[in-house]
Order: C-alpha cells, then sequence, then structure tokens
C-alpha cells in the first residue's frame, strides 16, 4: 500500500483518482480549498482544507501524512476565462505550482504528477501531436500550464527529485458506478452540455464553426474517458515511485471525434434530440487535436479503455441523471 496526496482532489479529475487509488488498496489524502471543487466529492480518503499558495500548510501536510507522491490537480482550468483574467491564473497555477514545489522541497517528497493539458500545444500543423510537437500555447490557461511543466523540469535538474507531466486531451465521461463526475459551473465542455440540451436545462448547444476543414466541417477533438485518466495517474505515479524517469506524456486515444459526431452520439444514448445552433468559430479555436499515444502506452504500460464515445456519453448521463434528480428534489 502507498501513499498518495492529491491537491484538487475535491474536484472532477482528482475525485475520480482519490477513488482508484483507494479502490487499489492505496490510502489517499485529498488537499484542496474548495475554491471550485465539493466537499461530497471527497469520499475515498480525508480532506485537507487548504490552499496550495499557502507553502507553510502545504508543508506541513507533507511532513504529517508523507506521501509517497503527490498527484497535482488544483488549478484553474477555464480557458475563456485565462483570457479575461490571466492574473488569477498565473496566481493560482504557476504560483501555485511553485509554492507546491517549495514545499516538496522543504517535506523531502521525491514524486510529483501534474496535471497538463493539450493546450499547452496551441495550433500544430502536424497530427497526431507527439511530445515532441513544439508547444506554443494560445492562451494564458495553457501557458500556466506550460510555466508550471518548466518550473518541475527546473526543480528536477536543480533537486533531483522526479515528475511526470501528463498532457490530457478532452477529459470526458463519469465515474462508471455514479459514484462521482463532472461539476462544474459554469459548465464549459462539450458533452456536459450537449446533454443539459437534451435535457431542457438550456435552450441550445452553441457550436462554434461549422465550416473547418474537416470532413463535416466541425472541430475535431480526442476523448478521454475519466477513470482512463485515473488509471494512467496510479500508473505514471508507480513508475516514478519505482525508480522511472521523469518526463512529460499526451493521454489521449489517438482517435479524433467531430462535434457533430459527439451530438448525434449523445441522442442515440439520451434517446432525446440535442437542440442545437450553428454561431461562428471562436478565436483559437485548432480544426482538429488528435494525441499521438505510443509513448504514455509503452511508458506507463497504459492504454485507454474506457474511451468509446457511446460509452463515455452514457457514464456522463447517468452522473447527470442523478445531478438533475437531486437538484429537483
Ligand atoms: N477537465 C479537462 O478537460 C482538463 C483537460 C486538461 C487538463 N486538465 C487539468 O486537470 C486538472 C483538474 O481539472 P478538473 O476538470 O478536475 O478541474 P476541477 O475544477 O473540477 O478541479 C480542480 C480542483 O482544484 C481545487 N483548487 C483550485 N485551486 C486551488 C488552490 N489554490 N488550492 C487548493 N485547491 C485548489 C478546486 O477547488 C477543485 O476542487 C486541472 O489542473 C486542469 O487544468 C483538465
Amino acid at each position: 500500500m502507498s501513499r498518495f496526496l492529491i491537491t484538487g482532489g475535491a474536484g472532477y479529475i482528482g475525485s475520480h483518482t482519490a477513488k482508484l487509488l483507494s479502490r487499489a488498496g492505496h490510502e489517499a489524502v485529498t488537499y484542496d480549498n474548495l475554491s471550485r471543487g465539493h466537499r461530497d466529492l471527497v469520499r475515498w480518503g480525508p480532506l485537507i482544507e487548504g490552499d496550495i499558495r499557502d507553502t507553510t500548510l502545504m508543508c506541513e501536510a507533507l511532513r504529517w501524512f508523507k506521501p509517497d507522491a503527490v498527484i497535482h490537480f488544483a488549478a484553474f482550468a477555464y480557458v475563456g476565462e485565462s483570457v479575461a483574467q490571466p492574473g488569477i491564473y498565473y496566481d493560482n497555477n504557476v504560483a501555485g505550482s511553485l509554492s507546491l514545489l517549495r514545499a516538496m522541497m522543504m517535506a523531502g517528497t521525491q514524486n510529483l504528477v501534474v496535471s497538463s493539458t493539450c493546450a499547452t500545444y496551441g495550433q500544430p500543423k502536424n497530427m497526431p501531436i507527439t511530445e515532441e510537437t513544439p508547444q506554443e500555447p494560445l492562451n494564458p490557461y495553457g501557458q500556466s500550464k506550460l510555466m508550471m511543466e518548466q518550473m518541475c523540469s527546473d526543480f528536477s535538474s536543480a533537486h533531483g527529485f522526479h515528475y511526470m507531466a501528463l498532457r490530457y486531451f478532452n477529459a470526458c465521461g463519469c465515474d462508471p458506478e455514479g459514484e462521482t463526475g463532472e461539476r462544474h459551473d459554469p459548465e464549459p465542455h462539450l458533452i456536459p452540455r450537449a446533454l443539459m440540451a437534451a435535457n431542457g436545462e438550456i435552450d441550445r448547444l452553441d457550436i462554434f464553426g461549422a465550416d473547418y476543414q474537416t470532413p463535416d466541417g466541425t472541430c475535431i477533438r480526442d476523448y478521454i474517458h475519466v477513470s482512463d485518466l485515473a488509471t494512467a495517474h496510479m500508473a505514471a505515479a508507480l513508475h516514478l515511485m519505482n525508480g522511472g524517469a521523469s518526463g512529460a506524456l499526451n493521454l489521449g486515444t489517438g482517435r479524433g471525434i467531430s462535434v457533430r459526431e459527439i451530438i448525434e452520439a449523445t441522442a442515440r444514448v439520451t434517446g432525446k434530440p440535442v437542440p442545437h445552433h450553428f454561431a461562428p468559430r471562436r478565436a483559437g479555436d485548432p480544426a482538429i487535436l488528435v494525441a499521438a499515444t505510443a509513448k504514455a502506452n509503452a511508458i506507463l504500460d497504459w492504454k485507454a479503455r474506457h474511451s468509446g464515445i457511446d460509452y463515455i456519453i452514457s457514464t456522463a448521463w447517468k452522473w447527470h441523471q442523478n445531478e438533475s434528480r437531486q437538484i429537483r428534489s
């Protein structure tokens, strides 16, 4: 049994990872300030309520729990918000990660897995995107994650600790058993918004651009189930704990799905039409983002196994219906 401290464990991907670690017989402590997370999603280990920018408290938590590895999800993660308010992104995602790195150095914690993103690549010319594709982010969110990766690399060179940056493509789906899921406010992600439209909670789903150079004119993304992300985090932490090399890995399926295909799949799974409307393109939205996955497959001995699109949407739909019922009652 190993011990993991999860920053941001009260959020979407962090809570799924806490569940997986606990089910695998490990001990998981969540460290979260609940700014965007939810106390009731911390169900698989204790919660330390604190901010990653509070280096003293972070260090005390590490000295008390003595984790074998830290898994760092805590961040702000909305592209549009980062363009409007870059300061809060550099503060939370960059200064927050720096504070965590300092606390880890003070406490002697050796292994760190961090959440990075395909947004660090910007708008690459060639698909699929490999880990060697130049990282040229188009917005402060992607930039803040690239800076976090750079800090990890510099701290690793200077202080000899081990890290793995996991660059996720589109995280989606929910716990198949319906015990945790996606609860963002506002909710910017496509699949939950498509479900909201199918369920009559919003009038329609806005689709930004139908004139891209793609087979059906809409954007293509690589959708990876949150349970597959959780498995990859556990594998990455164990890889570091077993002396594996530091670095960065893409987490995706290698398969692109268009916005129109998501709408069709949502209608198929829910049995309801998805009212939608075609709006102009959004600035900075690349036509296609698809991951090359060979490196993560090889280094972590990991593969996306739950990422068929109907399965993804059915797990999200199960969670969504449950949440809607609770709000109504
Ligand atoms: N959701 C995606 O599609 C996606 C894609 C790529 C990368 N990521 C990254 O994955 C991570 C998790 O994303 P998510 O969708 O689960 O987000 P989320 O908002 O659901 O969870 C983030 C959690 O971090 C906590 N937090 C934020 N700032 C904090 C701070 N200063 N101190 C302590 N806790 C703090 C929040 O309260 C929340 O519980 C983020 O780092 C995000 O950038 C997400």
